[in-house]
């Protein structure tokens, strides 16, 4: 595809960024509609994270999406930050105003809800407890926004206890954390799972969850995505539970930016999420 002198700028900073899947993930967007833009890597390494991000308006770019390690960095470099992102703590979305300011967005949780919706049409986090798995950056995008949804009640759990402590005490609601040995007990009357712990990734040993007493109308998600079934989805699965896989939080985060840099609100589709998957 090719770009007039006018196309619309947007990318993504990281460190390192060269196994980033958002530049396919937008540029097939673009291709798809037709769009006069470009959407490209910037590795970007943790000493000039600011410098970078400072130089967007200078070079033209309507904004970025920020992933790891810089997005602890991208909350304190903004001009303004929308609410979301100043209850995670951490930017994934930069969207550069008319002034030349830059403001930092936090879209991981609007991206996690939305998946569940499409993949798993009628759920709702008001319905019942959720058991969340881990407590790392994920995490914390995923337990607010579950509240923020209605979830009357959080169960946290992290092999290390004092990370899901600090993480409920952030986030504040009905967050309840217990110890990594409790959390088959607390399958009891979730009506939802979410792992966003590491493991089942490819390489990575399997979670290890027993799933006997999580009720069979509830839903299991994970956000892994290498491999798109992971060891936990599979077993959630046979046991006639309804999964709904990761990369849909991926394809459901990138939405807004899109639609703030290149003026379309965009579709995820089956196509899309080959395309992402592919290579
Ligand atoms: P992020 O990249 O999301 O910020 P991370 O620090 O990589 O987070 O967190 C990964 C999550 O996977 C953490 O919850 C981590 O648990 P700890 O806080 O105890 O480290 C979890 N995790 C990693 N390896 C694990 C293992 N072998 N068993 C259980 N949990 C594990």
């Amino acid at each position: 595809m090719t770009i007039s002198g006018k196309a619309r700028l947007a990318g993504v900073m990281g460190w390192p960024i060269g196994h980033s899947r958002s530049p396919r993930l937008h540029g097939y967007w673009l291709e798809q509609y037709g769009i006069d833009g470009a959407y490209v890597p910037l590795a970007v390494p943790p000493d000039r994270i600011e410098q970078a991000m400072r130089a967007l308006p200078a070079l033209g770019f309507r904004g970025c999406n920020v992933t790891v390690p810089h997005k602890e960095a991208a909350y304190r470099t903004v001009d303004r930050l929308d609410a979301t992102a100043k209850r995670m703590g951490a930017v994934n979305t930069i969207v550069v105003g008319e002034d030349g300011s830059l403001e930092g967005r936090n879209t991981d949780g609007f991206g996690f809800i939305e998946n569940l919706r499409s993949g798993a049409p009628g759920w709702s986090a008001a319905d019942g407890p959720a058991l969340v798995i881990g407590a790392g950056g994920a995490a914390r995008a995923v337990v607010a926004s579950l509240l923020d949804e209605g979830a009357p009640r959080v169960w946290l759990v992290n092999r290390t206890r004092a990370r899901a402590d600090e993480l409920a005490a952030d986030i504040g609601g009905a967050i309840e954390t217990a110890d990594w040995v409790s959390r088959e007990t607390l399958l009891e009357g979730a009506v939802l799972v979410v792992n966003t712990t590491t493991q089942g990734m490819a390489g990575q040993p399997p979670l290890e969850l027993d799933l006997r007493a999580l009720p069979g109308w509830a839903v299991v998600t994970d956000i892994v995505y290498t491999p798109l079934m992971t060891p936990l989805l599979a077993a959630a699965q046979a046991r006639g539970n309804r999964v709904v896989d990761g990369v849909g939080m991926l394809l459901h985060q990138a939405r807004p930016g899109f639609a703030a840099w290149f003026g379309r609100e965009p579709e995820v589709t089956e196509g899309l999420k080959a395309a992402v998957l592919q290579g």
